[in-house]
């Protein structure tokens, strides 16, 4: 990932992001007691930014904690973090915690101001023939929480499961969980087998990808079908195709998993058409090049 950009966003204000600086006692910082968005932007325009206030909005319901800013102040904020940092292609984090206490109640105080951080990276255009070429992954038995479909700033089972994935020679981990595919331990995750494309149903298992809706888009847009269904262990070791989906990734496909070829080696003929689908729908929706 690249460095972060000068400007950072700290509760309403834009300043250098080297000078930001929050209390030890935020409950972000003490218990992990918070929520965050990754938002990708292309061409200095914030791509899918309603369906992510959306599960922001749902994350902190599921959380109680009070969101600081009304639909079109965070517009407004997230607007102004891109330009404090000149636009382009960007990754931007936006992560609120539920506030800073006067000591390390696990029972949270009442009114706490919650703390709003944001930042920015620049998202670097991948050469096509190294996105063609597809990431190595491995499958790890999911060892996260059972409250998935939350965007908490708890993540230490994915940076777990990253670390042994990359311990493994692979770029990702893809988590099972009895013996069923939950997701990526940063994405979401697709199968191809014999032409039809597969990804598991909502649950409390798994993040509500919004790249996985862009997917879906971009299928639809084709004249497929997606079947959104429980994927087992074994169709795993037997798909044509498996692709990962997330907001800084897009869409990518898995040519290798525990250490066979998916396909062959290559990124399969589905693959090839859904992420030229998904690059139109990006510059339909955003004008970029
Ligand atoms: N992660 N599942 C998990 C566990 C994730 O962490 C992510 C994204 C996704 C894909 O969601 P989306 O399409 O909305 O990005 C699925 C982000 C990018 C991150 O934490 O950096």
């Amino acid at each position: 990932m690249a460095d972060a950009l000068p400007t950072c966003l700290l509760d309403g204000a834009f300043i250098p992001t080297n000078e930001a600086r929050i209390s030890p006692l935020d409950r972000g910082f003490l218990f992990g007691d918070g929520v965050y968005e990754v938002i990708p932007c292309y061409a200095g325009k914030p791509f899918r930014l309603e369906a992510h206030f959306s599960r922001l909005q749902s994350s902190l319901d599921a959380l109680g904690i009070r969101n600081p800013c009304s639909p079109s102040r965070w517009a407004e904020l997230v607007h102004g973090l891109v330009a404090a940092n000149e636009g382009g292609d960007m990754g931007i984090y936006i992560e609120i915690t539920r506030g800073t206490g006067r000591g390390r109640d696990f029972m949270p105080p009442p009114g706490l101001n919650p703390t709003v951080f944001g930042f920015c990276w620049r998202l670097s255009k991948t050469p096509f023939e190294q996105i063609e070429r597809g990431i190595a992954a491995v499958t790890l038995e999911d060892i996260r929480w059972l409250r998935c479909d939350i965007k908490s700033i708890a993540l230490l089972g994915p940076v777990m499961l990253k670390m042994e994935a990359h311990h493994r020679g692979a770029d990702e981990a893809i988590l099972i969980r009895d013996g069923r595919l939950a997701e990526g331990s940063s994405c979401a995750v697709f199968t191809v087998k014999d032409g039809d494309i597969a990804t598991p149903p909502a649950s409390r298992e798994r993040l509500p990808s919004i790249t996985r809706r862009v997917v879906e888009d971009a299928i639809v847009a084709l004249g497929l079908q997606l079947q959104v269904r429980e994927i087992y262990r074994d169709e795993m070791a037997a798909a044509d195709e498996i692709w990962i989906a997330s907001s800084t990734r897009e869409v990518v496909p898995v040519t290798a998993l525990d250490n066979h070829t998916v396909g062959g080696g290559k990124a399969g003929s589905v693959w090839h058409r859904v992420f030229d689908e998904f690059q139109s729908l990006k510059r339909l929706e955003t004008d970029s090049a």
